[in-house]
């Protein structure tokens, strides 16, 4: 096949564009280069999306597949269809898990409720730039898409990617402090569910996608674990002398520990939005996703973090300080 990956030069859309040069495929990346280098194999065309120019140098070419990580800009994913989409076989636009309208239900799959797509013009470009903005573009973007290339388009929405090259700081977080032993602090919430996808095993599956020309929305996440199972086996693979530290939701709360992510938090805990965490595997994993056991991913995730240092100043977690204090309330 002849793709174009949107991105390429950075965690998902690099794995993606990795993958597709590994099978064979004929592979352009079309990115500033301001994140990263392609991967060996493929090529590079410089784009800025932020010019609305950008797209001039690949006017009237041909693909067989389009994959697109526009994280949050409808305009870009508007320019990208107005430029590619007559002339391409497969189209795929990576949404989020961030697009359901309530994250409180369990078990919810593509049928529940979306939020309102947010067609203005904003200038976020990450989620962190305008969270409240993040779910909304990508209901935007996924109705543009789905309305340019009907069964040609496949929508995955992810939920937590972890592994190779994860700059977010989040499921790493877990087998990064577990590593490093002592007494850790974990959340006591043990009816909270835990999800996330290893971001080669999404990589791979989107390639099959393409290769499949697979249409339709998926939510593209593994399976559920209790996340006092979860973190447990985290600790069993990655760490060593360590203590779990259990802290009442009540008492992080006062601390001031934010859930999810960002600073001063917990990743992986979502206090009041368990479905988030809780969507249905079972349409995508019947659709061909695959995923590596939570042992593996752990491995995976430990790695990224050694090579990013694991004292480097984090997007998420909680810092040895931060951490010695609330040891003082257990
Ligand atoms: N991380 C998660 O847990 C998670 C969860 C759910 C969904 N997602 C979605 O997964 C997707 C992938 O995210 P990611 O973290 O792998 O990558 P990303 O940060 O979205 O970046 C992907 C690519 O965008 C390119 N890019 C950025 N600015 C550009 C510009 N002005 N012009 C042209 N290209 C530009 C970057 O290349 P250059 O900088 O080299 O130009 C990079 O290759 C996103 O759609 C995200 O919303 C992520």
């Amino acid at each position: 096949m002849r793709v174009l990956v949107l991105g390429g030069t950075k965690f998902l859309s690099k794995a993606v564009a990795t993958e597709l040069v590994r099978r064979g495929h004929d592979v352009l990346c079309a990115a500033r280069g301001a994140s990263g280098e392609v991967p060996a194999g493929a090529k590079l065309i410089r784009v800025d999306r932020n010019d609305p120019e950008g797209f001039a140098p690949l006017a009237g070419e041909h693909f067989d597949s389009v994959i697109d990580v526009a994280t949050m800009s409808l305009t870009w994913v508007n320019e990208a269809l107005e430029a590619l989409a007559a002339n391409a076989g497969h189209w795929t636009f990576v949404s989020s898990i961030s697009v359901y309208a309530d994250h409180g239900p369990l078990g919810q799959d593509t049928s529940a409720k979306t939020l309102e797509p947010l067609l203005e013009t904003t200038d976020a470009r990450t989620p962190a730039d305008n969270p409240a903005a993040y779910g909304r573009i990508k209901v935007a973007s996924e109705n543009r898409v789905l309305e340019a290339l009907g069964e040609r388009a496949f929508i995955p929405r992810p939920g937590l990617i972890t592994g190779h090259e994860d700059w977010s700081d989040r499921f790493g977080y877990w087998p990064a402090r577990f590593y490093q032993g002592g007494r850790a602090v974990v959340p006591d919430s043990p009816e909270q569910p835990a999800q996330y996808v290893d971001v080669l095993d999404l990589a791979n599956w989107l390639v099959d996608a393409s290769e499949q020309r697979l249409g339709g929305v998926f939510d593209a996440i593994g399976p559920i674990t209790p996340l006092p199972e979860m973190i447990a086996e985290i600790a069993e693979v990655a760490g060593q002398d360590i203590e779990l530290v259990p802290l009442a939701e009540a008492k992080l709360a006062e601390a001031g520990v934010n859930p999810w992510a960002g600073a001063r938090s917990l990743p992986l805990w979502v206090p009041g939005n368990h479905g988030m965490l809780a969507h249905d595997p079972k349409p995508a994993a019947d659709a061909g996703l695959r995923h590596r056991s939570l042992g593996d991913a752990t491995r995976a995730a430990l790695e990224n973090e050694l090579s990013l240092g694991l004292e480097r100043e984090r997007r998420s977690g909680l810092t040895h300080e931060e951490e010695a204090e609330l040891l003082l309330l257990s």
